[in-house]
């Protein structure tokens, strides 16, 4: 079955058809890249650090947001533009509101250089009227989409895992919590809940939309196909792991301080408040859709229980590598 869906997709995909993919040297956005290469398709990586390790050897542009004729330039010729570009949280460098304003930008140099489809990777339960500037702005990005006049599709992941431990942030960080630390404090009653989605099948699902040529537009909730609490991911993790501790709950004050603690340990921010927010508001889970994935977190998780959480895995240490 799997075989026939990628013999269909590879008949879809032209060798001479480039697709333009942001966060190419970030984490989702490689994993995009290569399964576009699996299908045969060409890439084209749109960035805004190009002296980032570049293993995989792709062809790379600058993003040059203040030159929008140049950006169009680069686009042209291009079948599909898929975005991931965007920030986990606000810092002095770099800001939801930028974020938001560039993508703008680059929505509209792939409007004017004739790209027939846009993917862009929003995130679950956007929310133009949220306090909380990451699900706001991804809201108003959406909305930037429905105006522009190219056809889109919108894929909404929770949170992302795989494929090696340490590649994803919030999953591997929680196991190696657990391998620190005789007990765990989660925000609140921790029975709000999460749809990990591995990045391959995120990856997938975003090749697939970059290769419809229906002009619909599309919005796919992305989520995976096992649902935790928060509470509950813990305890799997401490299962598979062999690391069972006692989950506490404890005020998201008392967690966004331990979290900060552990933050400045590893020079590193490693839950803001408005995440605390965001999954106390339940915004990472999505009622009633089916699974836009394959992989279950458990099942890679168990797979990778001897590495997951070993090493910390540090957002800011990444970006001084931008
Ligand atoms: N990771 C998750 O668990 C998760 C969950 C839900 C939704 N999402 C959404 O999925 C998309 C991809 O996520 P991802 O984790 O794969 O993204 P990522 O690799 O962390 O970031 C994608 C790109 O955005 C730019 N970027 C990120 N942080 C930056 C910073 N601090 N300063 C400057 N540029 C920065 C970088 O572009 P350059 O390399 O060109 O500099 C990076 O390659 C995002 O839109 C995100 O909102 C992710």
């Amino acid at each position: 079955m799997e075989n026939r869906e990628n013999e269909v997709r590879r008949n879809e995909c032209g060798s001479s058809d480039v697709f333009a993919v942001t966060g190419i040297l970030g984490y989702s956005g490689r994993y995009m890249a290569r399964e576009i290469e699996r299908l045969s398709g060409r890439v084209l990586g749109l960035t805004n650090s190009p002296d980032k390790p570049n293993p995989d050897g792709w062809r790379l542009c600058p993003l040059c947001w203040d030159d929008p004729d140049s950006l169009a330039e680069s686009l042209r010729g291009c079948r599909s533009l898929i975005n991931t570009y965007w920030v986990r949280f606000n810092t002095r460098w770099f800001s939801h509101a930028q974020a938001v304003e560039r993508t703008k930008v680059l929505f509209e140099a792939a409007r004017r250089a004739g790209v027939t489809r846009i993917v862009h990777v929003s995130i679950t339960c956007p929310d133009a009227r949220s306090s909380l500037s990451y699900f706001r702005g991804k809201a108003v990005l959406e909305k930037e989409l429905e105006g522009l006049g190219v056809p889109y599709s919108v894929l909404r992941p929770a949170v992302l895992f795989g494929e090696e431990p340490g590649e994803d942030i919030l999953i591997n960080n929680m196991a190696w919590v657990l391998r620190h630390l005789p007990v765990v404090g989660v925000p609140g009653n921790g029975k709000y809940r999460l749809q990990p989605i591995h990045v391959r099948d995120l990856a997938a699902l975003a090749v697939r939309e970059a290769l419809r040529e229906d002009g619909k537009n599309n919005v796919v909730e992305a989520v995976g196909p096992e649902t935790y609490t928060f509470y509950e991911l813990f305890s799997m993790l401490g299962r598979v792991t062999g690391c069972r501790r006692p989950v506490l709950s404890v005020s998201p004050w008392i967690a966004y301080a331990a979290a900060c603690i552990m933050g400045i340990f590893h020079r590193d921010v490693m839950l803001t408040r408005d995440e605390i927010r965001g999954l106390m508001e339940d915004r990472l889970h999505v009622e009633g859709v089916p699974s836009a994935g394959s992989i279950r977190l458990s099942a890679w998780a168990e797979k990778h229980a001897a590495e997951l959480g070993k090493t910390y895995a540090c957002e800011m240490a990444r970006r001084k590598r931008s």
